[in-house]
């Protein structure tokens, strides 16, 4: 049984990461022991609701008082680097929350740390084991040698995700909390998507806009191109909508892929059509199983002693785009990736 601690008790980690280690599939192999919540208020009332989770207020009262394989980082991205530092120093493996880091100069600084250790390191890039997303991959294995594709994807939101604490002005709009607005935030999981389903991209063009949070210095909305030897992405962020909606289209010369953001995709391929039931990508308790997939990958890679860098350097991968997209937005141009 593995000994796992959370650190940073807020709403993903409740409502996602823990009932995934409840999960059948990982509660005879994972257990969550303890967890650090700095918040003295929040750890007060967390402690009554979870009485078989010891918690602690800070990462070394933790390591002090647990024996433990792996911790996973659920707390907002500013503190995610120091979290890292200590568990490398502790020998214990990591899960982390996207984004990886606060900047690309942070990951460059852990990258070189995590990759030369025997630390397991597994961002939580938990779009890939989305039957959604999994869809697309097949369709692209499945075109023709030298089709291209073009792909959108549409984000809406009506805002930024408070987190817990409803009350405190929500961190994702502070900058140096969150490295960034809806770009850093939910357009991360489509820039590593975008590379999972295309590969390496060759160039990105970035606009970014704030439409309703005039006085803020984030993006509320962002559009961005990605340049593929494949195709093309185009990716549309909103927290300006007045409500929420995901869609994405994938348009070839074999044929196309549609999703509305509700429970099926139209599949049209060599002029064969048909609908293939998935499950809604909004549905938040859809989440959950893509998170026990992610942590199943993570639990056997550590019992086989398998310590793959695929999810470090996908981590990093991802950053360094994310910093291109943000270059690209401030210097107004696109911005050229061949030597990267
Ligand atoms: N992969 C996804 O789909 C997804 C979805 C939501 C959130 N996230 C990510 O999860 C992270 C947390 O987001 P959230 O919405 O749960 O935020 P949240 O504000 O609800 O929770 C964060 C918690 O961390 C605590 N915290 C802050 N600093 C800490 C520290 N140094 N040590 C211990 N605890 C600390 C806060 O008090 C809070 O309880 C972010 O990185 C976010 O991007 C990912």
């Amino acid at each position: 049984m593995l000994r796992g601690a959370i650190v940073g008790f807020g709403k993903i980690a409740r409502t996602n990461h823990l009932r995934a280690f409840y999960d059948i599939r990982l509660n005879d192999k994972v257990i969550i022991t303890s967890a650090v919540e700095i918040d003295d208020n929040i750890r007060e009332t967390i402690k009554k609701e979870y009485t078989g989770i010891n918690f602690y207020k800070t990462q070394d009262e933790l390591f002090e008082k647990e024996k433990l394989d792996f911790i996973d980082i659920t707390t907002p991205p500013k503190y995610h680097k120091s979290i890292i530092e200590n568990a490398l120093a502790k020998n214990v493996h990591i899960i982390c929350e996207k984004p990886f880091t606060l900047s690309l100069d942070e990951a460059d600084k852990l990258y070189h740390k995590i990759n030369s250790s025997n630390i397991l390191f597994v961002p939580c890039h938990q779009y890939k084991y989305s039957k959604v997303w999994s869809e697309f991959k097949k369709f692209i294995n499945e075109m023709h040698d030298d089709t291209k594709v073009f792909i959108q994807f549409n984000v809406f939101r009506s805002g930024a995700d408070p987190g817990l604490k409803t009350n405190d002005e929500p961190w994702r709009l502070n900058k140096e909390i969150s490295g960034g607005g809806i770009l850093s935030d939910t357009g991360f999981h489509y820039l590593y998507l975008s590379n999972w389903l295309l590969q390496s991209p060759l160039k990105v063009t970035t606009i970014n806009n704030n439409l309703s949070h005039p006085k803020n210095e984030i993006e509320d909305t962002s559009q961005v191109i990605l340049e593929y030897e494949k195709g093309t992405v185009q990716i549309n962020l909103t927290w300006s909508f007045h409500s929420r909606r995901n869609e994405a289209k994938l348009i070839s010369k074999n044929g196309s892929l549609f999703y509305n953001g509700e429970d099926f995709l139209t599949k049209n391929f060599d002029g064969f059509e048909e609908q293939i039931a998935v499950p809604n990508i909004s549905d938040k308790s859809h989440y959950t199983g893509l998170y026990v997939d992610l942590f199943s990958e993570f639990v056997e890679a550590i019992e086989k002693s398998k310590i793959s860098k695929e999810g470090l350097n996908e981590a990093y991968n991802t950053i360094n785009l994310l910093t291109r997209c943000y270059q690209s937005a401030t210097e107004l141009k696109s911005i050229d990736l061949n030597n990267e």
